[in-house]
């Protein structure tokens, strides 16, 4: 069973002490919970792989405790330096080239490595007092919703687990990830995943456009992505879900009946039967609340989740990229 601990100094040091014997913690940060293990372990980040039954191929992110720790793990830049200094501790990772410390399993075997330093509280006193890097995936199963919240975390695994218990995450959705690993940001910084820190913040910032993935410029033109068949499901409820249109939304739900649940940014039609949540209409907002709304409706066993389409716009390109997923079939 996972233990819940409130986040005292004695948890946390008993988290420390777990970290140092190889065995795995999970710990909030601003984002969502990770289920971190010390990086520098390669026996410990195995276990990462095993316990969330995640494909050995997807490399994991490094949380450092601070900047300084940068040139040790990876080859930086200027720029790379520049962005650390400025956003952390915050939601950005950053892809950059390796170091010859890094073991392989937690890069996927490849030569470029994932690191942030989390703005969290706890995050922060677990990796000043480990004092090396952690590496740590979202603690979820493969495929399943981020958790934000210690108890989501507990339910995800019945395996024997520490979960320092720090609150709801603030941010709610995952780091921004932007990829500096052609020579170093020379060929263009390059978005790999939407997430807290904002594109146009980044981009005000270090003066250039961020190149998007074509996947996201394609979503980017229509309003209710196309299911796809090339992207896989991922942060998806048990339950089917879909993207609907707003114009949609009301008659889709009232045909489906009690056993149809909703996530919207409108209010339930009269005469709906069924779980309806409204969340907010600002992005912000609205991702901090999307992974438990998702999890509460999931959690009652529906038929079918239908979540209505977001505005088509920048500022929402993180909550997109999230329901685009959560929408996919997954063909694997
Ligand atoms: O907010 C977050 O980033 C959270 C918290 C716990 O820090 N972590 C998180 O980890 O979302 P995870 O494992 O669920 O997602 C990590 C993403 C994956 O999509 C992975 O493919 C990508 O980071 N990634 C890791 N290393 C990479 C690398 N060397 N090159 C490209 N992508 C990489
Ligand atoms: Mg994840």
């Amino acid at each position: 069973m996972a233990r819940i601990l409130p986040a005292t100094p004695e948890a946390i040091a008993e988290a420390v002490a777990a970290l140092r014997a190889g065995q795995l913690v999970a710990f909030p940060t601003e984002t969502v919970y990770g289920l971190g293990a010390a990086a520098r372990d390669a026996a410990a980040v195995e276990r990462i792989f095993e316990l969330k039954r995640r494909p050995r191929d997807h490399p994991l992110i490094v949380h450092l405790p601070g900047p300084a720790a940068l040139g040790e793990w990876a080859v930086a830049s200027e720029l790379a330096y520049a962005l650390a200094r400025h956003f952390w501790p915050g939601p950005l990772t950053l892809v950059l080239q390796r170091s010859e410390l890094v073991p392989a399993v937690v890069t996927g075997g490849q030569a470029t490595v994932a690191l942030r330093v989390p703005r969290h509280p706890v995050a922060e006193a677990l990796l000043t007092a480990f004092g090396d890097g952690v590496a740590a995936p979202s603690a979820n199963r493969f495929g399943r919703i981020s958790p934000t919240r210690a108890e989501h975390v507990a339910s995800e695994f019945g395996e024997e687990l520490l979960v320092l218990d720090g609150g709801p995450s603030e941010v709610g959705l995952e780091s921004t990830i932007l990829d500096l690993s052609g020579a170093q940001g020379a060929e263009g910084v390059r978005l790999l995943r939407p997430g807290g820190v904002p594109v146009a913040v980044i981009e005000e910032f270090i003066g250039q456009r961020v190149l998007l993935p074509d996947d996201l410029r394609a979503r980017e033109r229509t309003a209710v992505p196309r299911v796809s068949g090339s992207l896989a499901s991922h942060y998806a409820a048990r339950a089917p879900s879909e993207l609907v249109t707003a114009e949609a939304l009301a008659a889709r739900a009232l045909a489906g009946g009690q056993r149809v649940a909703v996530l919207a940014l409108m209010a339930a039609p009269e005469g709906f039967a069924g779980e309806w949540l409204q969340l907010p209409s600002d992005p912000v907002r609205y991702g901090q609340r999307l992974y438990s709304a998702l999890r509460q409706l999931d959690s009652g066993e529906p038929a079918r989740i239908l979540i209505e389409a977001v505005p088509d716009n920048d500022e929402w390109l993180a909550v997109r990229d999230r329901l685009t997923r959560a929408t996919a079939r997954s063909n694997a």
